[in-house]
């Protein structure tokens, strides 16, 4: 008998502190940084993201995701086989967050490792436990994606700090005898590490370079609606089916105009996209299981239906999954 994977619950998390566009600019201009709900909202949609308090890690999110999803699937975190985490803010260097959130479950033996591919991280982890599942080295995953960007964020550049938030999002993914995890396409493309970055890193105990978040915003703009709509093409033709047969389209959650750009091309219906960056701002790796999360919450999701979960990120990265949910 074919072995598929399918996802057997979802879960998600978003720290208390949550920043309207106006508290946020109004946080800002104390530092002499001038922006507005008006430019935050016709630009990129976003109206409002949450903030992680000092002391709470990719991991802290990680965890209840984790125990939100596994709930959901009805399973213990002792019925785990694989852990996989998506970050590009991880707790430290090394180990993991995947290790330490293994800890934190209190749970010990199954593998568990980070994945960083930035905004398009939880589509390679999915995709990675997807193959670890169909090959039988794992039956029972955790997939998630946590963010903390903002560490990582410079506020006194109004163009990259008003659009990022923390979060994280989770599934269990289950070995399953029907289809599940339909098709997958991933890319990478490092010419484009210049536009999307944070270039500091650690040397002799010290951070060189300068560890904050740059970027290039008109384009990644270009680059992502396009990298978009060939993944989601790709996905659709190696399982055969066509743009009509998606029920629902969760792309990652960065910008509410490049969202809609990619639909349009695709000639997808509007109403057929999940969009959350409204209330979430961009959480890089954790957008899209949390937007997946909060659809099937809210009831529009469900059980049967057809999604195309897509990303695209730094490095640049991009990819999507076509599922049946
Ligand atoms: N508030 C007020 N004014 C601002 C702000 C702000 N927060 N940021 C920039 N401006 C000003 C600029 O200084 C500029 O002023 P000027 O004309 O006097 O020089 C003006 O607004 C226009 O700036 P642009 O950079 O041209 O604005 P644009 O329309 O390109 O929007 C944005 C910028 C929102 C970053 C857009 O380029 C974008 O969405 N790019 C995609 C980037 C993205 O979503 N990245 C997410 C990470 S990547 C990923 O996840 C795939």
């Amino acid at each position: 008998m074919t072995r598929y994977s399918r996802i057997s619950g979802t879960g998600s998390y978003l720290p208390p502190r949550r920043l309207t566009n106006a508290e946020l600019a109004a946080e800002l201009a104390t530092k002499g940084v001038e922006t507005s709900d008006e430019w935050i909202v016709e630009r990129t949609g976003i109206r409002a993201r949450h903030f992680a308090a000092p002391d709470v890690c990719s991991s802290d999110l990680a965890l209840e995701a984790a125990k939100n999803a596994l709930d959901a699937a009805g399973l213990q975190a002792s019925d785990i086989d694989l852990i996989i985490v998506a970050t590009s803010t991880p707790d430290m260097v090394f180990p993991s967050v995947a290790c330490i959130l293994q800890n934190k479950l209190g749970i010990a033996g199954c593998p568990a490792f980070d994945v960083q591919a930035v905004c398009s991280g939880f589509i390679y982890a999915l995709t990675l436990a997807d193959a670890m599942i169909k090959t039988g080295s794992a039956t029972k995953a955790l997939v998630i994606g946590s963010e903390v960007f903002s560490r990582i964020l410079d506020f006194s550049d109004r163009t990259t700090c008003v659009l990022f938030g923390d979060g994280a999002g989770a599934v269990v993914l289950e070995a399953s005898d029907t289809p599940g995890i339909l098709a997958s396409d991933l890319h990478a493309d490092g010419k484009h590490v210049g536009i999307l970055c944070v270039p500091g890193h650690v040397s002799g105990g010290q951070v060189l370079g300068d560890p904050l978040l740059k970027m290039d915003g008109q384009a990644v703009f270009k680059l992502a609606v396009g990298m978009l709509e060939s993944t989601a093409r790709a996905a659709l033709a190696k399982a055969n089916l066509t743009d009509a047969d998606v029920d629902w389209m969760i792309p990652h959650q960065a910008n509410i105009r490049i969202m809609q750009s990619t639909a349009k091309k695709l000639k997808m219906p509007l109403e057929k996209l999940i969009v959350t960056v409204d209330q979430h701002g961009n959480t890089s790796a954790a957008s899209i299981p949390l937007a997946l999360d909060v659809s099937v919450r809210s009831g529009k999701v469900k059980k049967g239906d057809t999604l195309m979960l897509e990303g695209v990120g730094g490095g640049f990265t991009w990819g999507a999954v076509l599922l049946k949910y």
